[in-house]
């Protein structure tokens, strides 16, 4: 039995394909189409997972939307009313993508499946959809599961069980009262881009102070002892503005926002240490609250909060769960799968078993392309490459390679399913290296100098290096950890009298290009179970240098969507300053390639937005 799972119309439109309960293949539309967080209908996502299946859309059994367009609209409806006359124009704004597509959905997607499916169309609720994405390819037979987003229909969080084969939500909390939305709303007002830029602040908490962390607790939210809480509205005019802060806002933190590529000043990085921690206290009482009503000892995630991963470190370290297992796409993408399982599980009451590893199969469910495809485009463009029919000595090349402190593209199998990529589509360097940090971002990413890079451990050697608490590992870079103290260096200034992007000075550990400024890391455990490529380079790399750690940076420049095709590479090889790329079992040299020249670099960069 196939089933189509779809995500659309908010950001990161996804398909996903799942057969007999078992996942086929998901994708972001964002790979294809190479917009990033592409909203529009996931068309090539959904025929790339046909083609994945082998299938055409007549041979699927059921098609499921991630959502229930109507009672979103009678969210729009109600908030308008509640709010009118104001946000008169937000509402007119918001009518004609509403007109045209969402509320005509089956339409839509008949168009897009060629007429070719013709069952009819299941919808499920959005934080259902968040939760069986987290729940069904868990690792465990029953877990308490957390869902926290923006906004779906009406919920902006949810708790409840999972238990075999069947999800219940419980409890829920309703906009406008938002977890997302808040950090959002900060997120805004710091520079950032909304619904992208998240991460951005996230990183950048570390230089800060949590200065404002009263502030926002006295005026802006009313926060339970449970975790649930009501945010102040007068504070945040999004029900009726197209904008998330105002003038209110702006007299609270001493004067307007920052606009987007201004210098950073000390506010902002107070701001996103403030909200960060904000944050971190809601998760905190959140999950010990859903941990005595549930009575479970497993956790599961899922929802663009679930990106947070400095949240779910302190979850981890400092909440009552035993085990926690999080959705890698926890953002609107990763709603396409959980809708599909939800309907092979919970609808259709089929058997799962749970065996203590999960089904997300390293979340390794995108395109995937040969050697002879890869071969065939590199000769089309000229091209020059070596061919290993040895992988070992492949690999012993590339290992040598990272610790000369050559920036390495790394494409391999399937593409990464969730914004991490994972050792598929990745650009690795030596996290021993001082100058790699700077390295990455200015001359790879072209990117914020402040931004960390986070890590690869292979599994073995994660204690060693990292405090994650014992047995549980992090194979999908969804937890923050602490870089040991043994592996710290004294800083010749002390941290604390270091203030903003001056934390950035000096090498504070033996793997400097990936520790923050904090000392915390985004590890990814490396297994040779989910990566055995990976792996086995990273092992060859611990041999000949003693250091089981790498950086791991996903394959894009600034704006861009991670690649997917071996062109994609190519382009975005060509376009930087990478040094080697690896495809498979094919070597390029940057200095042997016909020379990109300078305005078609800039033109490459010229393509994507900044985010
Ligand atoms: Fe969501």
């Amino acid at each position: 039995m196939n089933i189509l799972g779809i995500s659309a119309f908010y950001h990161d439109s996804a398909a996903a394909l799942v057969r007999d309960g078992e996942i086929i293949a998901a994708a972001q539309e964002e790979r294809f189409t190479r917009k990033k967080h592409d909203s529009r209908f996931p068309s090539n996502a959904v025929d790339y997972c046909l083609q994945a299946g082998g299938i055409t859309a007549n041979k699927l059994d059921y098609v499921v939307f991630y959502e229930k367009p109507l009672i979103k609209f009678e969210r729009l409806l109600e908030t308008y009313i509640a709010y009118a006359p104001r946000g008169f124009r937000q509402f007119l704004m918001s009518m004609p993508l509403w007109l045209r597509h969402k509320l005509h959905l089956p339409k839509e997607m008949d168009k897009a499946l060629n007429n070719g499916y013709k069952g009819r169309y299941v919808f499920t609720e959005h934080h259902e959809s968040h939760a069986a994405s987290a729940f069904f390819p868990s690792p465990f037979n029953e877990a308490a599961i957390l869902t926290l987003d923006g906004v779906g229909e009406w919920a902006t969080g949810s708790f409840g069980i999972g238990k075999g084969n069947k999800i219940e939500l419980t409890h829920v909390l309703q906009f406008p009262h938002s977890l997302g939305l808040l950090y959002s709303a900060f997120t805004y007002f710091t520079g950032f881009r909304v619904n992208s830029g998240e991460y951005k602040m996230m990183g950048l908490a570390p230089y800060g102070e949590p200065k404002y962390y009263e502030l926002i607790l006295d005026k802006l939210i009313d926060l339970k002892q449970d975790g649930s809480f009501r945010l102040n509205m007068s504070y945040f005019p999004y029900c009726h503005k197209t904008v998330m802060t105002d003038s209110r806002f702006e007299n609270l933190f001493g004067g307007s926002p920052r606009r987007p590529e201004w210098p950073l000043t000390q506010r902002e990085m107070d701001m996103a240490a403030s909200i960060q921690a904000v944050t971190e206290e809601i998760m905190l009482r959140t999950t010990k609250h859903v941990y005595q009503q549930t009575g479970m000892k497993n956790l599961v995630l899922a929802g663009g909060v679930a990106l947070n991963c400095v949240g779910n470190g302190r979850i981890l370290r400092e909440g009552p769960f035993e085990n926690i297992w999080i959705q890698p796409a926890a953002g609107d993408a990763g709603g396409a799968l959980g809708a599909a399982l939800f309907v092979w599980y919970q609808l259709l009451n089929n058997e799962r078993k749970a065996d203590g590893r999960d089904k997300q199969q390293a979340s390794l469910l995108g395109p995937i392309y040969s050697g002879e495809q890869i071969s065939q485009f590199l000769d089309s463009v000229n091209a020059k490459y070596h061919i290993y029919t040895d992988e070992e000595e492949l690999f012993d090349k590339v290992a040598e390679l990272i610790s000369e402190e050559k920036v390495i593209g790394w494409f391999q199998g399937r593409m990464e399913f969730g914004p991490r990529a994972l050792g598929s589509r990745s650009i690795i360097g030596d996290a021993r290296s001082e100058k790699m940090q700077s390295i990455m971002n200015r001359k790879i990413k072209f990117r914020e100098s402040f931004r960390p890079f986070a890590p690869c451990v292979l599994r073995e050697n994660m204690q060693e290096y990292f405090d994650l608490p014992g047995g549980q590992e992090s194979p999908y870079m969804l937890l923050v950890a602490y870089v040991h103290n043994d592996k710290r260096l004294p800083l010749d200034t002390p941290l604390e009298k270091l203030k903003g992007l001056d934390k950035l000075r000096g090498k504070r550990s033996s793997v400097p290009a990936i520790t923050h400024v904090d000392y915390s890391a985004r590890i990814q455990t490396v297994d040779a179970e989910r990566h055995p490529k990976l792996h086995r380079l990273m092992s060859r790399f611990e041999e000949k240098t003693g250091c089981p750690v790498i950086i791991n940076t996903s394959f894009n420049i600034r704006g861009e969507p991670i690649v997917c095709s071996p062109e994609h590479a190519y382009r975005c090889f060509m376009a930087t300053n990478m040094d080697v790329l690896i495809m498979e079992n094919l070597l390029l040299y940057k200095e042997q390639q016909p020379q990109a020249k300078q305005h078609e670099v800039d033109e490459y960069k010229a393509q994507f937005e900044l985010d």
